[in-house]
């Protein structure tokens, strides 16, 4: 039985962050658990490498598109390697066996009448690579807020607009194609409005794949990039795939444009399609304008790789969005994972040693404690089963909690005391905390594979984790007379304030690292020199705002300078023992007696220079747009000289 699932081909116009990471473990988490259930599982990642986006990424970072892709590609493959996912098949648009399978299907979308030429005039988001049909020159992309370019071009044109009938009975008939259920609902409200034709090539652009027998047009990129799920897997029978794995943002092009291209191709659906939501950072959205990106591969090297599946899996509802931080991180490391699972291992595994020499007794264990971890395993493996993470762990940590307490209660150290009499019940207290951390791990293992894989170790197996299936999972498979494996802390306490700021100081270095890659020069803070706000400006802090000191003025005289046409030399009063001399560029817009008496805004410490011959001690703050005449900023209300403006 064969299992092919995907990632989404992540775009190299920067470099993998916690986002990506999210979908990839996600994607890993339920290749582990299918394995479990007997599938053979291939899992498809990659990267999505063509388009006006990356064009111009490569050019800013003055590469050839080419290099730049490389590099980045090579990044996201890195960091799955150190993240452990397994990724089976890694599929890169630029790679040649790629080019042919897109157009294939466009022949064959061709040859079926699906395909027609056409031209489109209007308004263009470069970000999102779409045309925006009603908008107006300067209008922005109603996507991503971005300004719409202008462009006039000849396309080819799928026929979308044939399919939407087909499309609701597709949905109709395979109720699971989208999931979960509000994206289900979304998809469907969207194409009962009507689908337009789309357009799926582009001449303005070079850095793409050909369109045959054309030289000017290469493919639009998602009819590209939606291709790399078949091209990863092309002459192994594992199409049609059975789940892609996507962000929410991207449900329309898989569950709309893509079963399109392919029923007009006559090639076989993919089975699913699941939505998650967004994981935000302190409840906004990750962004590199907002300077607030966080890589994985800190959290890997502070905490582990398990640390970060859990806290992902166990935090945000799968499917629903929710928030990273680093204090939360730490937080559910230290509450469930070192104090809850961490200490269920070590106090079962040290009880075992001290009263047992190591040697797991020969008993069947509570009844009543077995039910339970029976019942409750049962819930956690439907859980799994609809990708519920979040409830299939709590369901474990229920199963910890329950075992913890009966531990108390059984109060073992006592029975140890008590000799022969209790020898029984102290093997049964023994089994019955092995045999449920025994489940507990396997359980876990899809979730927390690398953790999971040593406390399975300590408990003495020799057949690895990743041979467990389902049906191991009953009570009662732990053998006595079973020698325990050598014993050692899984989840060393974490130091809160030493945790994080090591993961922020790697944050920076991993940044500086990647812009290294890119011949960029790292910046003293990285991660705000990375970052521009939509109008193109640099991010900066409020330590940086309040470095600017902004002083209310009062001009007391003002003179034209000799030669300039330009230049007025004033004094302006800030409250200082004497007034500034300050040369201001607005000699085109004010008269110098024109400006006496008036109050006005000056950066107050700025070095100092000299300009035709005269100290500038400041500058005079005012607005303007390109070309324009500068305007003096000044105030409604009455304000005292010297105020500082903050
Ligand atoms: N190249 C397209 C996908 C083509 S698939 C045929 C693309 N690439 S992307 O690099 O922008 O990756 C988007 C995907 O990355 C999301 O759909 C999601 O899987 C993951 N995520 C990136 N940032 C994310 C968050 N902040 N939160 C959750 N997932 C996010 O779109």
């Amino acid at each position: 039985m064969k299992y092919y699932l995907t990632t989404p081909i992540y775009y190299v116009n920067a470099a993998p962050h916690i986002g990506h990471a999210y979908t990839t473990i996600a994607a890993n988490t339920i290749k582990r658990w299918k394995r479990m259930q007997g599938y053979d599982v291939v899992l498809t990642s990659g990267t999505d490498e063509h388009g006006q986006k990356i064009e111009r990424a490569a050019a800013a970072a003055g590469k050839t598109p080419q290099q730049f892709t490389d590099i980045i590609s090579a990044e996201f493959q890195r960091q799955w390697e150190i993240l452990g996912l397994g990724i089976d098949r890694f599929q890169r648009t630029t790679a040649a066996n790629h080019a042919a399978q897109v157009q294939d299907l466009f022949r064959r979308c061709l040859d079926n009448g699906y395909i027609y030429k056409g031209s489109y005039s209007g308004q263009y988001c470069v970000f999102d690579e779409l045309y925006v049909n009603d908008a107006k020159a300067g209008d922005p992309c109603p996507e991503c807020g971005r300004p719409t370019e202008t462009v006039s071009e000849e396309n080819y044109y799928f026929k979308l607009s044939a399919f939407q009938q087909k499309l609701l009975d597709l949905y109709e008939k395979h109720p699971d194609f989208i999931c979960p259920e509000t994206r289900r609902n979304e998809v469907l409200a969207f194409v009962k409005q009507g689908l337009s034709d789309l357009s799926i090539s582009r001449t303005t652009i070079k850095w793409g794949i050909p369109v045959p027998n054309e030289d000017k047009h290469v493919f639009y990129v998602w009819f590209d990039a939606l291709t790399a799920y078949m091209s990863a897997v092309a002459g192994e029978n594992l199409w049609p795939a059975d789940l892609h794995l996507i962000g929410k943002e991207i449900v329309r092009f898989h569950a709309i444009y893509w079963p399109a291209f392919l029923m007009a191709a006559d090639l076989p659906l993919p089975k699913q399609i699941f939505a998650h939501g967004w994981l935000l950072f302190e409840n906004d959205k990750m962004s590199k304008s907002r300077g607030n990106i966080v890589r994985a591969t800190p959290i890997h090297t502070v905490l582990g790789t398990d640390a970060l599946r859990y806290f992902l899996m166990r935090e945000v509802v799968f499917g629903q969005d929710g928030s990273f931080s680093y204090d939360a991180l730490v937080g559910r490391y230290n509450s469930d994972l070192a104090n809850g699972l961490g200490n269920l291992a070590s106090r079962t595994l040290a009880m075992i040693h001290q009263y047992r020499n190591g040697v797991i007794p020969a008993c069947d264990g509570n009844q009543q404690i077995a039910q339970s971890v029976q019942e409750i395993t049962a819930i956690v493996m439907e859980c799994l089963d609809r990708f519920e993470f979040s409830k299939a762990l709590e369901g474990v940590w229920s199963v910890i909690g329950a075992v913890d307490k009966y531990i108390v209660e059984q109060a073992p150290w006592k029975l140890a005391k008590g000799g022969d009499p209790e020898a029984k019940r102290l093997d049964e207290v023994l089994y019955t905390a092995a045999e449920a951390l025994r489940i507990v791990t396997a359980t876990l293992a899809p979730m927390l594979p690398e953790s999971a894989a040593k406390i399975w170790a300590q408990l003495g197996f020799a057949t690895p984790l990743d041979a467990v299936k389902t049906a191991d999972l009953h009570w009662g498979h732990l053998q006595g007379g079973q020698k325990l494996g050598l014993a050692g802390a899984v989840f060393p306490r974490a130091d809160v304030k030493a945790s994080i700021e090591k993961m922020m100081e790697l944050e920076k270095s991993e940044v500086a690292r990647q812009m290294e890659l890119l011949g960029q020069k790292p910046q003293p803070d990285p991660v705000a020199a990375a970052a521009v706000t939509a109008s193109g400006s640099p991010v900066i802090t409020i330590d940086d705002f309040g470095k600017v000191d902004l002083r209310v003025g009062l001009v007391k005289d003002a003179a034209a300078v000799k030669g300039s046409d330009k230049l007025l030399h004033l004094h302006v009063d800030i409250g200082e023992a004497e007034p500034r001399s300050i040369m201001a560029g607005i000699a085109g817009a004010y008269k110098p007696e024109a400006l006496v008496g008036r109050k006005v805004v000056i950066v107050a410490n700025l070095a100092p220079r000299k300009l035709r011959g005269i100290e500038s001690q400041g500058m005079i703050v005012a607005a303007s747009r390109e070309g324009d005449v500068p305007v003096l900023a000044s105030f409604l209300e009455d304000v005292p000289v010297g105020a500082r403006l903050k």
